[in-house]
């Protein structure tokens, strides 16, 4: 809650100031909209929004799937900052809430944007999906059994809603058209600690050992304060860095080396699909 307001209370009015665009239409302009409605009970962004379409602006475009924190379709910029309307109370932020959609990401229209294009482009990116070490399943085998600890830890990562507030958030996604973002670096992490992936930290340095990956976020931490699963972002990234410099330095080694290491997993490339064996996780 912004410390300088004083939280609105329930039968108060409260107003939403809405920055409204359809890109799609020549004849609009971008331009703001107040919408004044009753402080109710436990009201979110999302009853809010869903109250002001069903009895005064029809036109109103915004997302919403779960409302639950679940989805990540509703992330938008609640007064300066990016987080998910579903999960925030009006009475919170109010009595004055000014919304605007996540930057960066196409503009549908008003508070609607396509974060699904950029994920999926940012996924193949750093290719991130489990390359399995079998390549064919045996599905007479019993399941391997996870220790539940490290099952934890990935648990803990894979918890991204990929809702883009951390993208939206960051000042070099706004530099780097390219860069694959904290959930882009969250996404290897998350594969980087999977005993069933296959990939060593030579292959990780081939998707985001450059500006548009891990070298190139400047540790603002931007994304780290507004993820809204609390994400360990700033952790990750500081860990992942240090391994990707560490194989950068390798890899000058090897190339100023006339005898490269013969049984390093760099010889011989794991493809996209790969099932290479790789070492050990570390
Ligand atoms: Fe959203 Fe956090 Fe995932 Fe970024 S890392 S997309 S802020 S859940
Ligand atoms: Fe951006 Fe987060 Fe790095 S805000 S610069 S990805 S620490
Ligand atoms: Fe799904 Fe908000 S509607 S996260």
């Amino acid at each position: 809650m912004d410390a300088r307001k004083s939280p609105a209370t329930n039968g108060q009015q409260i107003r939403l100031h809405v920055l409204r665009y359809n890109p799609a239409d020549p004849a609009s302009v971008p331009r703001m909209q107040t919408y004044e409605l009753e402080q109710t009970e436990g009201m979110t962004l999302f009853i809010a929004l869903s109250e002001i379409r069903e009895k005064q602006d029809p036109s109103l475009q915004f997302d919403f799937v779960c409302r639950a924190g679940i989805c990540g379709s509703c992330a938008m910029i609640v007064n300066g900052r990016p987080t998910l309307a579903c999960r925030t109370l009006t009475n919170e932020v109010g009595p004055d809430i000014t919304l605007a959609p996540l930057p960066f990401f196409e503009l549908l229209c008003d508070l609607s944007v396509d974060t699904g294009t950029w994920m999926r482009g940012m996924s193949e990116r750093v290719h991130g999906w489990l390359h399995m070490k079998d390549r064919k399943p045996d599905l007479s085998r019993v399941e391997e059994a996870m220790d539940p600890d490290l099952a934890d830890k990935i648990y803990e990562l894979d918890r991204c809603i990929e809702c883009g507030c951390c993208v939206a958030a960051c000042g070099t996604a706004r530099m780097r058209e390219d860069f694959v973002g904290a959930v882009g670096l969250n996404r290897v992490a998350r594969f980087r600690l999977d005993p069933r992936d296959a990939r060593t930290d030579a292959d990780y340095y081939d998707v985001i050992g450059d500006d548009d990956g891990i070298f190139g976020c400047m540790s603002l931490l931007a994304c780290h304060d507004v993820c809204p699963k609390e994400l360990p972002l700033e952790t990750q990234i500081a860990f992942l860095r240090r391994k990707m410099v560490k194989m950068g330095f390798q890899r000058r080694e090897w190339s100023d080396s006339a005898t490269r290491p013969l049984d390093s997993a760099h010889v011989t490339r794991i493809p996209v699909t790969g099932s290479t064996r790789g070492p050990e996780k570390g």
